[in-house]
């Protein structure tokens, strides 16, 4: 069979962070307990005029620079914090990208695991038809209640990626182990604007569907723990990942070696949780931030999404995926935001839009090429940004190595 993979990626992250150690105190908690027990430095909060819908038209933006639109045949869009009960978020991206109507749009849904499922599904849609090319686009705002235990794993960004039979960045094969179980271990309720969640539940949770779609991945491939050079995992918050990493490599029989995860982590540190898109952004975060050439390595990945399911399934990088990959500007990304003080986050968090059908214009703040002009007769209202986004001063370096 052809190879089919990852031929561009692309990442938009909230212009606007918190510092951790700027919560812990607001909140009354030790620092540390934030930045190392859970391992998370900067929290990605949206203004009021950014939704999924604009994080993901900006990270499809970026993911299709070098990729004729023309070819895009289908358009996936995976969330868990969408905007719309029935109308799909890619209807809203498709527009704003001016994608050929013959491109199929819709939502898919499971937890954190949607965009995995998305990729599954694009495998198969390129295979059946190689001259196809599939957008994914995983969006997603982490939000819980303030002054909750959940409140420090907040996050949001988004990751878009075209699957293709071109892959120039990451070769996936073939084989791959599912897990699913009815679990109410984080759940989002209809008429709530943040997640239910047993935390500590939810963490055992994730370390079993682990377990289970790791030993149907090897039964699958016949790979085994030392097949692989990196790991990438489902990003909650690092610490989650380098726990995961050290249980994994224990049923293995190994030692672990965080070598094998650190700069997957680097990102989502400085992120926070963005749900569907943190796999990915682990993914971004090793391709561009390892100093290690990484051609020829192969990446054991693992999506978990709460409920639950989870998949576990690994590729290859391609020779010449610095040059698809651009190395620099996912970290500029990173580098150009801009951080809120207690009152200015709490008031972003707060912010709601009209329920009943007035008419509302949003306050500007930057939001990349895309913003969430107001809502109107119940309709949203999306447009393209008049100037090019300007920029903020540098802060908060990520580093390499
Ligand atoms: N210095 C250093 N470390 C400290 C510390 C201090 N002063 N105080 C506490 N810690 C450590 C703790 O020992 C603990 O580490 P270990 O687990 O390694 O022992 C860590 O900091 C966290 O402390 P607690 O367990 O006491 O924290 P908590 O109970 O307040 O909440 C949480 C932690 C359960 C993760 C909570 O933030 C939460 O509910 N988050 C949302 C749910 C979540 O992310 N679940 C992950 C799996 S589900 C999933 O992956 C899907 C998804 O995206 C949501």
């Amino acid at each position: 069979m052809k190879q089919v993979g990852i031929e561009s990626i692309g990442l938009y992250v909230p212009r606007y962070y918190v510092p951790l150690t700027d919560l812990a105190r607001a909140r009354g908690a030790d620092p540390r307990k934030y930045t190392t027990g859970l391992g998370q430095e900067l929290m990605g909060v949206p203004p009021p005029d950014e939704d999924v819908v604009t994080m993901g038209a900006n990270a499809a933006h970026e993911a299709l620079r070098d990729v004729d639109t023309d070819k895009i045949d289908t358009l996936m869009f995976a969330t868990e914090s969408g905007i719309d009960q029935s109308k799909a978020a890619a209807i809203y991206v498709h527009h704003l990208l001016g994608l050929p109507p013959r491109c199929k749009s819709f939502e898919i849904k499971q937890a954190c695991c949607g965009s995995t499922a998305a990729l599954q599904m694009a495998l198969a849609f390129v295979a059946q038809k190689p001259d196809r090319k599939v957008l994914i686009i995983a969006s997603d705002v982490a939000r819980y209640g303030l002054v909750t235990a959940g409140e420090p794993t907040q996050g949001a960004g988004a990751m878009a990626f075209v699957v293709s039979a071109q892959p120039r960045i990451l070769a996936l094969d073939n084989e791959w182990g599912s897990y699913t179980e009815d679990v109410m271990d984080f759940w989002r309720p209809n008429y709530l604007d943040e997640a239910v969640v047993d935390g500590k539940y939810s963490i055992k949770v994730y370390i079993k569907a682990l377990t289970e779609s790791w030993k149907q991945y090897t039964e699958e491939s016949g790979r085994t723990f030392a097949d692989h050079e990196h790991y990438c995992y489902h990003l909650p918050f690092t610490r989650m990942a380098e726990k995961a990493h050290q249980h994994l490599a224990k049923i293995n029989g190994g030692l672990s070696n965080p070598e094998q995860i650190k700069a997957s982590l680097r990102y989502n540190r400085k992120i926070g949780n963005s749900y569907t898109a943190s796999l990915y952004v682990g993914l971004a975060s090793l391709l561009e931030t390892s100093e290690t050439d990484l051609t020829g390595h192969r990446i054991g990945m693992f999506s978990y999404g709460s409920g639950c399911m989870a998949a576990y399934f690994s590729g290859v990088v391609l020779p010449g995926y610095r040059d698809a990959v651009q190395p620099g500007r996912m970290r500029e990304m990173l580098e150009t935001r801009r951080a809120l003080t207690i009152d200015e986050y709490e008031a972003f968090y707060l912010h709601e839009l009209p329920r009943d059908g007035s008419r509302y214009l949003t306050e500007p703040h930057d939001t990349g090429r895309y913003r969430l002009a107001g809502v109107e007769a119940h309709k949203r209202l999306y447009e393209a940004c008049a100037q090019a986004p300007q920029a903020a001063e540098p802060a908060h370096a990520v580093a390499t190595g």
